[in-house]
């Protein structure tokens, strides 16, 4: 038997189809290891949302070329993003990797294996009858999984390469979906995350499901016995529905929380990013949110230094930063990509202008981010516990709660997989701390 190791860069979509690869290649015969010595392959599953990502990329690609002169007989496989971006050209930049496949070849994968006698071998076509249920299914963790609703993406952001490294948007059926959330429910699956792009736009296309849009398709997954909680990514603001807010606040099982990016808040910036919503039309969603769900977490993206961002347009986005005070967000400095339409816009913005931008973004959210943690301290929170925490100490357990902040309190490793109150005594920067609440568990570290 034949053994091989994945390393996964970027988002949950990435983690997902790593367990597809994994899949696959353990229904061929290979078996996992998590020692790059001992692997007979090794699988890099790349992101491109950023240069800096890409970077990444071919620094651990360079440090393998040593261990495939000790050891020749190593293939090295490259997938993901920049694999279905850059194709052949990633075998000529890195000799020694054999093969590269597409975001939609996984399924090739063993036949590329078989076929490639010793030689290179590249593919990154997007099939037209596309389907990834029909892989092998592996899954790392049967508490909680991430389920895709949806793959590719058609907004064409003007600075996203995802349209053309993830291809057309294309829904998934949602009875297949209802048959996946059951089968992973019966194996002790307690939480879902479903997957897309844009999962607002989801059902769009469907030719089958009588029209099954996202808040239809909660309605249905909610009914199905075991699971405990719904999560979803990502949503964009310009198809949030009245609707989806209203299923989120009726549905019991979705959680009260969302990731809304807003990516800038100066409309001429969001109309130049082709986002296709202004700052208050975001704003109003963001209200009719919270009017539902008063407790919602929040989160976002940011992009500063966006071509032609001015100091004006910059100081828009931090007052409403410090006005919407996100339980946390994601920040980042406009990055060149391939083939997208904001490489071409004027205005490009000098690189330490972006970073004392992002720096300053950075800083004044974490701020906001500890301030929001305390301000959750006497509260209690229903907790999916999902293991020891950090610390190891192994009676410290650490799980989710519902709005998705990381909660760590005393108790045993009996509590994985349950459902417990804590009551929060600190809030921290990434995480709360508390204590079972009705529990009798001692925990002097507390
Ligand atoms: N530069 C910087 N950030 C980007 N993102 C996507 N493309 C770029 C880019 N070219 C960010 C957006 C998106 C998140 C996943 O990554 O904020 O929401
Ligand atoms: Fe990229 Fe925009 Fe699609 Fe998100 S919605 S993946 S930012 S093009």
């Amino acid at each position: 038997m034949r053994s091989f190791k994945v390393l996964t860069f970027g988002c949950q979509m990435n983690e997902r189809d790593s367990e597809m690869i994994s899949g696959v290649l353990a229904a061929e015969g290979f078996y996992k290891t998590e020692d790059e010595e001992e692997a007979d392959l090794i699988l890099l599953n790349t992101c491109s949302i950023r240069e800096k990502a890409e970077q990444k990329f071919y620094s651990e690609v360079g440090r393998l070329k040593k261990l495939k002169e000790k050891k020749p007989s190593l293939i090295i496989a490259v997938s993901g993003c920049i694999a279905q971006q850059e194709g052949e050209k990633v075998l000529r930049r890195a000799p020694h990797v054999d093969i590269v496949f597409g975001n939609q070849n996984t399924r090739e994968l063993p036949g590329m294996l078989k076929a490639r006698n010793g030689g290179k071998t590249a593919m990154t076509v997007f099939p037209a009858d596309y389907q990834h249920a029909s892989l092998p299914a592996h899954r790392e963790n049967s508490l909680n999984a991430f389920v895709n609703i949806m793959y590719g993406c058609d907004n064409f952001c003007s600075y996203c390469v995802v349209p053309f490294v993830r291809g057309r948007e294309k829904s998934r059926r949602p009875g297949d979906i209802v048959d996946e959330v059951s089968r992973l429910a019966r194996g002790g699956l307690r939480e879902v995350t479903l997957l897309g792009q844009n999962v607002n736009s989801y059902g769009r296309g469907l030719d089958e499901g009588g029209g099954t849009g996202f808040p239809k398709l909660l309605q249905m997954l909610d009914a199905v016995e075991g699971v405990e909680r719904i999560r979803f990514v990502t949503s964009h603001p310009k198809d949030l529905s009245d609707e989806l807010i209203s299923a989120m606040a009726a549905l019991p099982k979705v959680c009260e929380s969302i990731h809304l990016p807003m990516q800038s808040a100066s409309d001429r910036i969001l109309a130049s990013m082709n986002r296709r919503y202004t700052f208050s039309e975001y704003m109003e969603k963001l209200t009719k949110l919270k009017e539902a769900m008063p407790d919602i977490t929040l989160s976002t993206d940011i992009i500063v230094g966006f071509p032609g961002e001015t100091e004006a347009d910059y100081q828009e986005t931090i007052t409403a930063l410090a006005d919407i005070r996100y339980d946390g967000i994601f920040s980042f400095k406009y990055s060149k990509r391939p083939n997208t339409k904001a490489l071409s816009l004027p205005g490009h913005i000098p690189e330490e202008v972006k970073a004392a931008r992002l720096d300053h973004v950075i800083s004044m959210q974490n701020a906001i981010t500890l301030e929001k943690n305390i301000a959750r301290v006497g509260k209690v929170e229903e907790v999916l516990v999902e293991g020891p925490d950090k610390s190891g100490s192994g009676d410290r357990m650490s799980g989710k709660s519902r709005g998705g902040k990381i909660v760590n309190f005393c108790g045993s490793l009996s509590l994985v997989g349950s459902m417990v109150k804590v009551r929060i005594t600190e809030g921290k920067k990434h995480s709360l701390s508390g204590s079972l609440y009705n529990g009798d568990l001692d925990c002097k570290k507390l």
